[in-house]
């Protein structure tokens, strides 16, 4: 079979409309544009278009939609399950070059930024005029505020600000027939008719390409504590998670578990993280990393200190570490951003982040790791998870082997996750990795809705198709 190409007329009139530059062709398409972050074979596609701005993407949408080819868009490719990988007779979309901040108003709070932009750049700019953007992810350096809206990340803070669906006041999408729809809301409160952005948060870039947002600021906290905490079991997680939610209230802004096999590899496997409980490395039943943000470190850092030795006291708590500085509050953070070397030390393992009560994800964690010693006998598991949201992360990995049994593997976690009345995607999505699995979550009436609302906005089913349902 022939490898797809661009037909001659498409090719020229994406030239003409966005210039020579921003249309990349057969062996000049760049690499990195062939794959995300989820571990697939990578794929070339038909192009590479990199419009610079939103009138670029609208033209390119329609001189795509008038010639019938498929197009996928892409952020900062650091998306899990496959969403912004285009097959080879696709044309990949980047915003790598609708980057900057276009306004930041500090009476309504807000910051205006194109969505190519990096999620760290929308942090620095935010901090630098004295306010706080609390959207964070491991992934902060290389994805972009638009991946993040399309795939409503998650993240280390949503137990204090909720999901990035909830830090959007306005959009700005072009949709599959390249109609502009800008609606730059900074109003906080606005009922008048559908809200719309919300079609296209969470939607994986099959609604619509996400080219501005109007993001909410928050007040920069001016004091962070963080603790790590060791428990005997995961009663013990329970009972520090609640007394976390009564005691430092509306100041919780993280509450991040590792299970002993993931502690294990993070403080002994991967290069400058060490363990913040020096000199004791006894096995806990599992540790939490407890972040709270205050507005007077006078008063919150006694407050704070107080409120972990009395869990230590009452014996909830075998062991604990109070980050003393803020080289301490980085330290104490490696241990969990150390996902980031999960990919080079456990080549092609197979990645979850499903949902679940929290108060089952004990018995959940149980069995899915008893199902998976007896079916993949020599698989390492690691479990972590942002425990206060329900979301758990679960990595498998066999040794040794040419190819992981990935369907025996996702039939175990997410037979179990439909069993417990969880989801197949807590943060990351559903791409084209889950998608078999989507029924797991969602009944057929939700899914026919989705269905619904994508025929109505993309009739034609040229905007990433394939992905999530
Ligand atoms: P991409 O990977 O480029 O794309 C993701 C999806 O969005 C694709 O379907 C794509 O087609 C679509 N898309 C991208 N840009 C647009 C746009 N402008 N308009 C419309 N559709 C678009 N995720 C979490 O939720 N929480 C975490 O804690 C977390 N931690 C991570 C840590 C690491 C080390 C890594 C590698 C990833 C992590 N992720 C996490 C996953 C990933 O970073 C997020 O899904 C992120 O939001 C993706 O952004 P991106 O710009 O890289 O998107
Ligand atoms: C994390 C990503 C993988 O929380 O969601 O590490
Ligand atoms: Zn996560």
């Amino acid at each position: 079979m022939h490898a797809s190409t661009l037909s001659p007329a498409l090719l020229a009139a994406l030239q003409a409309e966005l210039g020579p530059q921003a249309v990349l062709v057969g062996a000049d398409a760049p690499q990195r544009n062939h794959n995300d972050y989820s571990g697939l074979q990578p794929s070339r596609p038909l192009a590479v278009l990199r419009p610079a701005d939103t009138a670029g993407v609208a033209a390119a949408l329609r001189l795509c939609r008038q010639h019938g080819v498929a197009v996928v868009p892409q952020g900062g490719l650091t998306g899990l399950c496959g969403g912004a990988r285009a097959t080879g007779a696709q044309i990949a979309l980047s915003l790598e070059r609708l980057v900057g901040i276009e306004e930041i108003d500090p009476a309504s709070a807000t910051l205006t930024v194109r969505a190519g932009t990096p999620l760290e750049a929308v942090q620095q700019a935010a901090a630098e005029a004295g306010f706080f953007c609390p959207l964070d992810l491991g992934a902060r350096g290389s994805c972009s505020i638009g991946g993040n809206l399309a795939t409503n990340a998650g993240g280390n803070r949503v137990i204090r600000y909720g999901m990035a669906r909830e830090m959007v006041l306005g959009l700005e999408v072009v949709l599959a027939d390249g109609t502009v729809v800008t609606s730059l809301n900074k109003m906080i409160k606005n009922n008048a008719g559908f809200d719309l952005k919300h079609l296209f948060i969470g939607s994986e870039g099959t609604l619509g390409i996400i080219t501005r947002v109007v993001l909410r600021l928050y007040p920069k906290p001016a004091s962070t504590q963080v603790a790590m905490c060791a428990v005997r079991d995961y009663a013990g997680v329970l009972t520090l998670l609640n007394s976390a939610r009564q005691s430092l209230g509306p100041l919780l802004s993280a509450f991040e578990v590792m299970w002993p096999e993931y502690w294990q590899f993070a403080t002994t496997r991967v290069a400058g993280v060490r363990n913040p409980f020096q000199g004791d490395d006894s096995p806990q039943g599992a540790y939490v990393l407890v972040e709270a943000l205050g507005t007077d470190e006078a008063h919150d850092a006694p407050r704070f200190e107080a409120w972990l030795a009395g869990l230590m006291e009452s014996g909830v708590l075998s062991n604990a570490a109070l980050a003393q500085s803020l080289a301490d509050v980085k330290a104490f953070w490696a241990v969990r951003d150390a996902t980031v070397e999960l990919h080079p030390q456990l080549p092609h393992h197979l990645a979850f982040d499903v949902g679940l009560p929290v108060a089952r994800m004990d018995d959940y964690v149980n069995r899915c790791r008893q199902a998976l010693q007896a079916r993949i006998p020599n698989a390492c598991t690691l479990l972590y998870g942002h425990v206060g949201d329900g979301n758990l992360h679960i990595i498998v990995h066999q040794a040794g082997v040419a190819e992981q049994p990935k369907s025996l593997v996702d039939g175990i976690v997410y037979g179990l996750v439909r069993e417990y009345g969880g989801t197949v995607s807590a943060e990351h999505g559903i791409g084209t990795l889950k998608r078999a699995w989507l029924g797991h979550a969602r009944s057929p009436a939700e899914i026919a809705l989705m269905q619904c609302l994508k025929q109505a906005l993309d009739p034609a089913g040229l905007l990433n198709p394939g992905k999530v349902i």
